[in-house]
């Protein structure tokens, strides 16, 4: 088979190839400078102004993208070669018409944005289509079911809102004494208010891993090939990542069955680009739990320790160009937060944090802060990851939010 070349025009001029990017925080804007830097022109959209990815882009837009006619209008008057959803709140109905009508191509695929915005979809097609394991689960729409489903799952279990995401309205329910709150804690945290909730069994894993899993166009066949970045391990904090670090020491019984959950799921959401599969793992055991078909905020870690950052490998991918997943650096991420409910925020004692030269900083000039809103991280490289974590930690501590 011959494969046809992969062309980029000018940005700004007749010939430019235009991305639309649909939510600019932090892993968008990374995402952003890896096109720009490779010729594309980038148009970026959020619900705010100066969200983190519109300040590199080449036009931004504010609007609702919630809403299914100032989507289509946008995507109208940009008339994008791709779409790239970064967020889940998103009138995803209106990707699957662009898509149908060959209007614009929906990275990684309509089908996958579609199905992973919402628990059910994704943990059906997951572990009843693929047969993959997983916590044992049930869905429930009213606080009757709820109450069901908890006694049948047990206890200690996981309570989410389907619609939600970074542990909104999700708690650990240790007792049937505490079933009636955590309904009621649901309702208040999901994006849309559906109701709907999901209840998960425990899992007691040993560690928790992000397995980057890329789905890439050989570069002579043009036919999608699927490589997978070294495990990232991370720390979670009520539902939101504090730290990660790679690679992961796991057994290779396990790393093989991460492999094989990942190949599976990314497998049955098609598309290219790349994506973050989330794992449990005991022993040589592993369950999956879910996948972002976008970066994942763990992933953070691989612009220090990979030649090609998740970013970078996500805007080659898309692009249909070749992508090398190799780690060169042992190295670990630790966030840095606001701390405070303001704007205009500055940060200090940059200097002392960069002090070691293995270390590295991104701010994301996010114009308002909240107490657990994530500003930045700090990445450091060392022999291990036990080292790397600890500098990673340290060099964030180091970085002091002040209000103005
Ligand atoms: N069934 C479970 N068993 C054990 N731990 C769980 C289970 N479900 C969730 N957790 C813990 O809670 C964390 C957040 O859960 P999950 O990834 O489903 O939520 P999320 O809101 O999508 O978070 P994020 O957006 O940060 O990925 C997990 O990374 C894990 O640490
Ligand atoms: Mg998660």
């Amino acid at each position: 088979m011959i494969y046809m070349s992969v062309t980029i025009g000018t940005p700004l001029q007749a010939s430019a190839f235009k991305v639309l990017l649909l939510g600019s925080g932090e892993l968008g804007k990374e995402v952003v400078i890896s096109l720009q830097r490779l010729g594309v022109e980038v148009h970026a959209a959020d619900r705010y102004d100066h969200a983190p990815a519109m300040q590199v882009a080449h036009y931004s837009y504010t609007l609702n993208m919630a809403d299914a006619e100032e989507l289509k209008q946008l995507i109208e008057q940009v008339k994008p070669n791709l779409i790239i959803p970064e967020i889940e709140a998103i009138a995803t109905q209106v990707l699957v018409d662009i898509e149908e009508q060959n209007i614009a191509t929906v990275i990684p695929s309509a089908k996958a944005v579609n199905l992973t915005m919402n628990r059910e979809g994704i943990r059906r097609l997951a572990a009843e289509e693929l047969g993959l394991p997983t916590s044992a689960y049930r869905f429930a729409d009213s606080i009757e079911s709820f109450r069901a489903a908890c006694d049948d799952i047990g206890y200690p279990n996981f309570v989410k809102p389907v619609m939600s995401s970074s542990g909104k309205g999700q708690s650990r329910v240790k007792s049937f004494d505490e079933v009636d709150a955590a309904w009621e804690y649901a309702q208040t945290g999901g994006r849309v208010n559906q109701g709907k909730v999901i209840v998960e069994s425990q899992i007691d894993f040993d560690f928790e891993i992000t397995l980057l899993t890329v789905r890439a166009k050989n570069a002579e066949t043009g036919e999608i090939e699927t490589q997978y970045c070294d495990p990232i391990g991370h720390r979670q904090d009520a539902g939101d990542y504090v730290e990660s670090w790679q690679p992961q020491a796991m057994t290779a019984a396990a790393l093989d069955e991460s492999k094989r959950i990942a190949h599976k799921v990314t497998a049955a959401l098609g598309g290219c680009g790349i994506f973050g599969v989330e794992l449990f793992v005991k022993g040589d055991k592993v369950w999956f739990s879910e996948v972002s078909p976008r970066p994942h905020d763990t992933g953070l870690v691989t612009l220090a320790s990979q030649f090609q950052s998740e970013f970078e490998l996500h805007a080659r991918a898309i692009l249909g160009l070749p992508v090398n997943t190799t780690r060169h650096s042992v190295a670990a991420s630790a966030v840095i937060y606001a701390g405070v409910d303001d704007r205009n925020l500055s940060f200090s004692g940059l200097n002392l944090a960069l002090s070691n030269p293995d270390t590295d900083l991104r701010l994301f000039g996010k114009p308002e802060g909240f107490k657990r809103r994530r500003m930045g991280v700090a990445t450091a490289r060392a022999e291990t990851t036990d080292q790397a974590r600890e500098l990673a930690l340290h060099t964030a501590t180091q970085v002091s939010v002040q209000q103005n």
